[in-house]
């Protein structure tokens, strides 16, 4: 059986769609949430569905040993709203087995301090006609490894930050699930 580990933040919209995706799967499942907050949404949904959890700070995760010990069983690392940067030593251990979703069309609106609503405002400031999501292998920098899909949404004035954040979300919630399911194998 493989395992996946999801690492969020936040509300962990994505990674209950990841959960709910792997549920009947008999050759991978999630068995590890790891979050840097502890009033994070995603700790309530680990805890509805019996899965693991693991609390990091900033200095926690770059903790080597203590983190290739929690991640031993691990196949595969999902980033879900994950606002921690992912350290070299563990790009290294989990050579293309760790990937992201950034909800804009990278290398537009990427980067540090890009996370969430924020990403929508600048969307929204611009004028743009379009934005959407990419999912990405992860390296040591903010939102710079290797692109794998992207989707598209078309965007209308009329759209406020939080409409475009709910068109970003359906398409993050159709596609990271189905992209996971490839890349785990
Ligand atoms: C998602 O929109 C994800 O793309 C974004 O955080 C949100 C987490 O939502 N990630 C980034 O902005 C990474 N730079 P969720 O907690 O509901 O899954």
């Amino acid at each position: 059986m493989k395992q996946i580990a999801i690492f969020a933040s936040g509300t962990g919209t994505n990674a209950q769609a990841i959960i709910e995706h792997f549920r009947e799967n008999k050759n991978t499942c999630v068995s590890l949430i790891v979050t840097n907050n502890a009033q994070s949404g995603v700790l309530k949904i680990a805890a509805e569905n019996n899965i693991k959890t693991a609390i990091v700070s900033k200095e926690g995760i770059s903790d080597s040993e203590r983190m290739k010990n929690l991640l031993k069983e691990i196949d595969f690392i999902v980033l879900a709203g994950f606002l921690l940067l992912i350290p070299e030593y563990l790009v290294k251990s989990f050579p293309k087995k760790i990937i992201n979703i950034h909800p804009a069309l990278l290398p537009k609106y990427g980067g540090k301090g890009m996370y969430g609503i924020k990403v929508h405002e600048a969307v929204k400031e611009n004028n743009e006609i379009e934005t959407g999501i990419t999912i990405h292998y992860v390296n040591e920098y903010f939102d710079e490894g290797e692109i794998i899909e992207q989707h598209k949404v078309t965007l209308s004035s009329a759209d406020s930050a939080l409409n475009i954040q709910i068109k970003v979300q359906q398409l993050e919630h159709e596609f990271y699930p189905k992209c996971v399911v490839r890349m785990v194998k």
